[in-house]
């Protein structure tokens, strides 16, 4: 009887153990499961919004409108050749129109590139003005530079055509400002040459972005007109929300 007893009490011991040893590793594991989880939800989470803004190819928060315009306020009706476009009584330079249709239908933000210096408003001037600018290559200071570069993905790039080439002014901002990994979109408005040699230098300039080379080239005689190839162009790139 006695040995049974013993028995019984070993047993009954020996499961008592067995349960006291199931507890302290089920003890351990919450312990180390905060530990991973944090270190594994919130990369998760940072690719998930990363792929959601690649495969959208740009939504109102990651597309940018950055430009560069002199609208010419000076003989507004008497130079023929003078860059503008009047809406509503408004004098606003051919980039800077294009600039705004673009801005209106990406939903996106928009940077105008301003130097420090002021650009004569009369057509001559101006023109003296810019060629000398390309003649000295010079780097004009700008009195603004983007922020929160960090949030775009998708940066359009728009200037007029100045002696075939990049204003100055771009050749500024594209110094000092990285865009590698970023997508950038060229647009302008010219008096005839087109886009001249300037996607080429803009893919000197940022080696490391990707520079679309389906951009649109406006010429100044038809920047009043058009709104709806913007339009359309814009559709074609995919860029809308
Ligand atoms: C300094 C200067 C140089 C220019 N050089 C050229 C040129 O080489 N080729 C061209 O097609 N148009 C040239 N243009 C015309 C402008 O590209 C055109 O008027 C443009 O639409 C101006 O845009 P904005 O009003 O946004 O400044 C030049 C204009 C200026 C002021």
């Amino acid at each position: 009887m006695k040995k049974g007893k013993l028995l019984l009490s070993a047993l009954l011991l020996a499961i008592l153990l067995a349960g006291c040893s199931q507890e302290s590793e089920q003890d351990a594991q919450p312990a180390q499961t905060p530990e991973i989880t944090s270190g594994t939800v919130p990369k998760r989470a940072t690719a998930g919004t990363d792929d959601q803004k690649k495969s959208s190819g740009g939504t109102n928060g990651n597309v940018l409108i950055a430009y560069f315009s002199v609208p010419e306020a000076v003989g507004v009706d008497a130079v023929a050749r003078a860059s503008r476009v009047v809406e509503d009584g408004e004098v606003v330079g051919n980039t800077q129109f294009v600039a705004e249709t673009i801005q209106q239908e990406t939903g996106g933000e928009i940077f105008r590139i301003e130097t420090v210096q002021e650009y004569p408003g009369d057509h001559d001037e101006l023109v003296d003005f810019g060629e000398n600018e390309l003649a000295e290559d010079a780097r004009p200071d700008l009195k603004n530079q983007i922020e929160n570069l960090e949030n775009y993905d998708t940066i359009f790039i728009g200037y007029p055509v100045w002696a075939g080439d990049l204003p100055m002014p771009l050749y500024t901002l594209l110094e000092s400002t990285d865009f590698s990994g970023k997508t950038i979109i060229p647009f302008s408005t010219h008096g005839g040459s087109g886009f001249s040699g300037t996607i080429g230098t803009l893919e000197d300039l940022q080696p490391d972005a990707t520079i679309n080379t389906n951009g649109l080239t406006v010429s100044r005689e038809d920047v009043s007109e058009s709104r709806e190839d913007i339009v359309q162009w814009v559709n074609s790139l995919s860029v809308k929300q």
